[in-house]
């Protein structure tokens, strides 16, 4: 960890509280000079740490800047081995796109990576994914090994499901799941989840996944693009909160990296169904560039949407896309 990152840490510890230079000098076994230039750096960073005479220095008031040491606090027990794999980026042009890099160089289970900002975040179907500052935009490279989760399609439902109760447990909203991987609030799309996987070609096995996470935090809807703005919402477009993301990342880490017991499959499709918008609507299948009107029935345990065409016949989708 850097001297900053160190500093940082524990100033976060103490928040509210003075701690004297030649102290955290004295625990870092490094000079008072050195002290002062990362309290400059993190100042410079935007924290805001007062230097009071014959005190030290402070970290006070409120801020929600993403850091390792401003997760860690939030992180359960079984998560905390994983706060070593956490990086953090101002900027990316896609943390999907880092994770795979990492993981195809060899990553972990449970590197994890987060962006203030993308500037080439991609969602399915090669789109483009809004991700200005202010939002959470976060990667996880697991490996199936270690997960036990045989498909890409359970891994999806987990994450969904993990990542609307770490919102409820962050913010007052009721966050809701649009097939296949949408978290709506409100009737509108407050988070989308891209997992990409790779197959060994000889075997079939699976190497990795990353899973992709983006999540609108602060985004004021006349921020959105216009084609946006009637579909996209934020958890909070009004205000800005102290360390929620830092709390919203923890909570996502602690979820699908610090589980005490592998989530039973039947367990993760009953939350999932609990929480689908679109059960027993009206909605539009849109698949192999065809439309058309149907209800939604039930998911089933490999998560495919079961939904009736205006015929009555029963129809399951693997894949597709539907409009509600
Ligand atoms: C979708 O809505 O189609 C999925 C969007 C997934 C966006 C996340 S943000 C973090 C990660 N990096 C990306 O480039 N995409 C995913």
């Amino acid at each position: 960890m850097s001297t900053k990152n160190r500093i940082l840490e524990l100033l976060e510890q103490n928040r509210g509280e003075s701690i004297s230079g030649e102290h955290l000098a004295g625990i870092l076994g490094i000079s008072r000079n050195a002290v002062w230039k990362a309290v400059k750096e993190l100042q410079k960073d935007g924290y805001n740490i007062y230097a009071v005479t014959n005190k030290g220095y402070c970290l006070c008031g409120e801020n929600d800047i993403v850091s390792v040491p401003g997760i860690k606090p939030f992180l359960s027990e079984k998560a905390k081995p994983y706060a070593d794999k956490i990086h953090i980026y101002k900027s990316v042009e896609s943390t999907n796109k880092t994770a795979k890099e990492m993981a195809v160089a060899g990553a972990e289970h449970g590197t994890v990576i987060i962006a203030d900002c993308q500037t080439m975040g991609r969602g399915r179907y090669c789109r483009k994914f809004f991700s200005p500052s202010g939002g959470l935009y976060m990667s996880i490279v697991l490996r199936p090994e270690v997960l036990h989760f045989e498909n890409p399609t359970f891994v999806t439902a987990f994450a969904a499901v993990s990542v609307c109760e770490a919102i409820e447990s962050i913010s007052k909203k009721t966050p809701q799941i649009k097939w296949v991987n949408d978290i709506f609030i409100d009737g509108k799309k407050v988070c989308g989840i891209l997992t990409e996987a790779v197959t060994d070609l000889e075997s079939g096995a699976l190497d990795w996944i990353v899973l992709g996470i983006g999540i609108n935090v602060y985004t004021r809807t006349e921020d959105f693009p216009d084609a946006l703005q009637a579909t996209a919402t934020s958890i909070y477009p009004e205000e800005r909160m102290s360390s929620v993301r830092n709390k919203l990342s923890a909570q996502i880490i602690n979820k699908i990296l610090g589980f005490e017991t592998s989530p039973s499959k039947t367990d993760i499709f009953e939350k999932y169904k609990k929480r689908l918008v679109m059960l027993g609507k009206e909605i539009t299948v849109i698949q192999n560039q065809l439309e058309y009107k149907a209800t939604a029935v039930d998911v089933d345990s490999f998560g495919r949407l079961i939904v009736k065409n205006e015929n009555d016949e029963r129809i399951t989708l693997s894949f597709g896309e539907i409009r509600i």
